[in-house]
């Protein structure tokens, strides 16, 4: 399973690196804005950025909502480094997007997927990777890993290649459960991440060990 943090905050995404289990980055327009990454030049040097502090794949969102807008964003976002990968909403002309990127050898995410046909379509298109959000569901009282389970389902019955990328992960059981469910990927914050490391036993168990060994010295 594929670790992606979801945030454009660069401390975050380095800290996360630097645990060594991380896959890539993903991002979009909000989490831009909420970092104070605004313009486009600015938001073109902060994907740059991320490329330079992470080796995997960095998803880089579109802003157009059509056919042509979005092809000529997603060639200029993939061409600023092989990490990228680019990210389309999932409405027909992204849909389109995808196909055309696909053919072309140019890796895509498609986001804003919230059903199982979605993700269908996404695949058929070619996605390299679909991104259902299950936080955002799960906010709507709908059962998000419900989604996950449909799409891993229905992927392996005609063996689709579009990897299954849990994303509006909230917390460390969303992770667990995506994981037991088998999502390829899943996309959350630092927080959920790091919420894996910890157990009581841990360390209450490390403590004692260090008190015993300090006897003896
Ligand atoms: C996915 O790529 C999105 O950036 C993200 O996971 C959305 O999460 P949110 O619902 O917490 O905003």
């Amino acid at each position: 399973m594929k670790f992606f943090i979801d945030t454009a905050n660069l401390e975050q995404i380095k800290e996360a690196e630097a645990l060594g289990v991380l896959d890539g980055v993903t991002t979009n327009p909000s989490l831009m804005a909420k970092e104070g990454i605004t313009g486009e030049a600015n938001i073109i040097q902060h994907y740059v950025d991320i490329c330079e502090a992470v080796e995997g794949d960095v998803s880089a969102e579109v802003i157009s909502t059509d056919y042509e807008g979005m092809i000529a964003e997603g060639e200029k976002l993939a061409a600023l480094n092989p990490q990228i990968v680019v990210k389309l909403p999932m409405i027909k002309d992204g849909v389109k997007a995808c196909k055309y990127f696909s053919s072309k050898g140019i890796r895509t995410n498609v986001t804003l997927v919230f059903s199982a046909g979605q993700a269908l379509l996404a695949a058929k298109a070619g996605a390299t990777y679909v991104s259902p959000f299950i936080g955002r569901l799960d906010d709507i009282s709908t059962d998000g890993l419900n989604l996950i389970e449909e799409i891993r389902m229905i992927y392996d019955n005609y063996g689709f290649k579009t990897e299954i990328l849990a994303a509006s992960v909230r917390h460390t059981m969303h992770i667990l459960n995506c994981a037991k469910i088998g999502a390829d990927v899943m996309t959350g914050p630092l927080s959920a991440i790091e919420g894996l490391l910890k157990h009581p036993l841990t360390d209450s168990g490390l403590a004692k060990f260090l008190e015993d060994y300090a006897k003896g010295n």
